[in-house]
């Protein structure tokens, strides 16, 4: 089988029984928020936004929001050892909790997903300060990860009810052209790739526009394969990985395996000028992947002319791939914590609207090589 690519989306508002207006923020739990905020904001180019806690009257856990542009990330970690968030540490390490969307109707977003089968997280519920309201709800999708919906049509605070402003006037890193939530990735379980497709579709309304299966996805040792799922709109992009038989084990077992379960392996970040951004990151010492330098002496012959010089895309390690509407710019991060878990990946897309197939080979093999690295192929 082929790598399939389905027509334009073709979902109508009228049919579209769940609007999203995009990523709200991704939230993490993680060992130390107060860290980790420190770490995307010296590393990745974040600034300070919010904060909650004790002194905003939560009583339970502190989260700390940052924010680049449109993209926003919570670090939440609790206060507490009797707490769900410390067993969700314990359990997955330092991980993505919640893909929040953003949505005109919490309420209805919620009843519309829920009387399809999904499985309630947080029923909607309306919180509100002297900068107006926020209704929010949730549901679980695959493994301890959910969904929350996010409505906040008039609030005019820094994040939302229960955060007060945070800032911090002698530490204001500046930006890594970091712009919003390109895609987020999750890798589940054997098997578990259709049931996920089929609930993407059924609860939420999406439509799987690419898919990769083993052929397209294996290296010599290991294999995966991948489904990509997209609202009706387009906004927001959730491939599904599942690992497949190969001579060792997958990239996603070795996730399976350390996160103890089904979770986000990644999320792609946007940028206009992905050397810029890589340039950065790498000089805040964000790591890479690296490919073999071999990998740009055809890359011309398989891509076609691009507007970038060679040069420094070879010298950050910069990935490129076209489809039918244009090519795209890529790079992947190492793990960002201690287990080898969940990565980023920076993107730049210049017409196309696909996922970098044409590396796969070349990525996967540079994950092996870190793989082996830590005793795990
Ligand atoms: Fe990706």
């Amino acid at each position: 089988m082929k790598t399939t690519i389905t027509s334009p989306l073709s979902t109508s508002a009228t049919t579209d029984f769940l609007p999203l207006e995009g990523t709200d923020y991704v939230e993490f739990y993680v060992g130390n928020a107060k860290q980790a905020a420190h770490y995307y904001m010296s590393a990745f180019g974040f600034q300070a936004l919010a904060y909650a806690g004790p002194e905003t009257g939560i009583r339970d856990r502190v989260s700390y929001a940052v924010r680049q542009h449109k993209l926003i990330f919570v670090l939440t970690t609790p206060l507490k050892t009797d707490n769900p968030i410390a067993d969700h540490i314990y359990k997955h390490g330092d991980g993505v909790k919640a893909l929040s969307l953003r949505v005109s109707d919490a309420t209805r977003a919620w009843e519309e997903t829920t009387k399809r089968g999904a499985w309630s997280y947080m029923e909607p519920q309306k919180m509100q300060d002297k900068d107006g309201e926020v209704v929010l709800s949730g549901i679980h999708t695959y493994g301890d990860t959910v969904h929350l919906f996010i409505e906040r049509k008039n609030y005019r605070g820094a994040f939302m009810p229960g955060y007060r402003p945070w800032a911090n006037p002698h530490f204001q890193p500046t930006d890594c052209g970091l712009l919003y939530v390109d895609h987020c990735v999750g890798n589940v379980g054997w098997n578990q790739m259709n049931k996920w497709v089929s609930f993407y579709e059924q609860v939420l309304g999406f439509k799987n526009i690419l898919s990769f299966d083993d052929k397209d996805i294996s290296t010599e040792y290991s294999a995966l394969m991948s489904k990509v799922m997209s609202s009706g709109n387009g906004y927001v992009k959730f491939p599904i990985n599942e690992p497949a038989e190969g001579k060792k084990k997958s990239q996603v077992e070795e996730y399976l395996e350390f996160y103890n379960g089904e979770g986000c392996q990644h999320v792609a970040m946007a940028t206009n000028d992905i050397i810029q951004t890589v340039t950065e990151l790498k000089k805040r010492g964000v790591e890479f992947l690296q490919v073999p330098t071999t990998y740009y002496d055809t890359l011309l012959d398989r891509v076609g002319a691009i507007d970038e010089d060679l040069t420094p895309l070879k010298e950050l390690g910069v990935l490129v791939d076209r489809d039918n509407e244009g090519y795209l710019l890529q790079q992947f991060t190492k793990p960002v914590e201690d287990r080898p878990t969940l990565f980023f990946e920076i993107i730049q897309r210049k017409g196309a609207v696909s996922f970098g197939k044409g590396n796969f080979k070349a990525l996967f093999e540079a994950i092996e090589r870190e793989q082996e690295a830590r005793g795990n192929l």
